[in-house]
């Protein structure tokens, strides 16, 4: 492998931000059906359209081997109890395993397995690293009152598919009850709105 790749990159920890790399960002309305409060979020959306997260992206190189990695700057906020969060996603190439490094503000990955049978929420903040095994949806969420400020590498290979998770969501959702994150299944919240069982997010 060549020297003659990008090698080193600075960025600012407590913005979120690397200074010359473009971000990728992605608003409210962007995550129409992600959230469960229906009209929590139409209520939310009819007064402002705010961002709810960006990465910035590095990719030195795509060869076999080769890492890429993003800093992302996920802000706190929440639709009805739900906290702000990014889609989630699987990777492309199944196999493919990401560490998750937190720098600033504290907040929480959900992590579920393809077959839906394990679902886990891990802390992530400042000083941990979260590592997500290949074969797993991962979703990072906003717990706290400032920004969360995260860096994940990944295999160059890995890809991003945001189709499953687009379709059938997540099976757990993260609400604020009593002050404090909590876990509930994704149908028994929906029931406690009166929404009902079905409608799945539409692609
Ligand atoms: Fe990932």
């Amino acid at each position: 492998m060549s020297l003659a790749i990008h090698l080193l990159t600075r960025f600012d920890p407590h913005t979120g931000t690397i200074p010359g790399v473009g971000e990728s960002v992605r608003r409210l309305s962007d995550l129409r059906g992600y959230f469960v409060d229906e009209a929590a979020y139409s209520a939310a959306l009819s007064q402002a359209d705010p961002i709810l997260y960006a990465t910035s992206g590095v990719e030195p190189a795509a060869g076999a081997g080769d890492l890429h990695y993003a800093l992302a700057r996920l802000m706190p906020g929440r639709i009805g109890r739900e906290y702000y969060m990014t889609k989630g996603h699987y990777h492309a190439w199944r196999p493919a395993a990401e560490v998750y490094v937190g720098l600033s503000g504290s907040g929480a990955m959900l992590l579920e397995d393809e077959a839906g049978e394990a679902c886990r929420l891990v802390p992530l903040e400042a000083n941990s690293v979260v590592y997500v095994p290949g074969y797993t949806a991962h979703r990072t969420i906003n717990t706290g009152a400032t920004p969360l400020i995260y860096l994940g590498i990944y295999p160059a290979a890995a890809g991003h598919d945001y189709g499953a998770i687009a379709t059938r969501n997540f099976r757990k959702v993260v609400v604020e009850i009593d002050g404090r994150p909590t876990l509930l299944d994704r149908l028994a919240y929906r029931a406690a709105l009166g929404q009902g069982a079905g409608a799945h997010r539409h692609a």
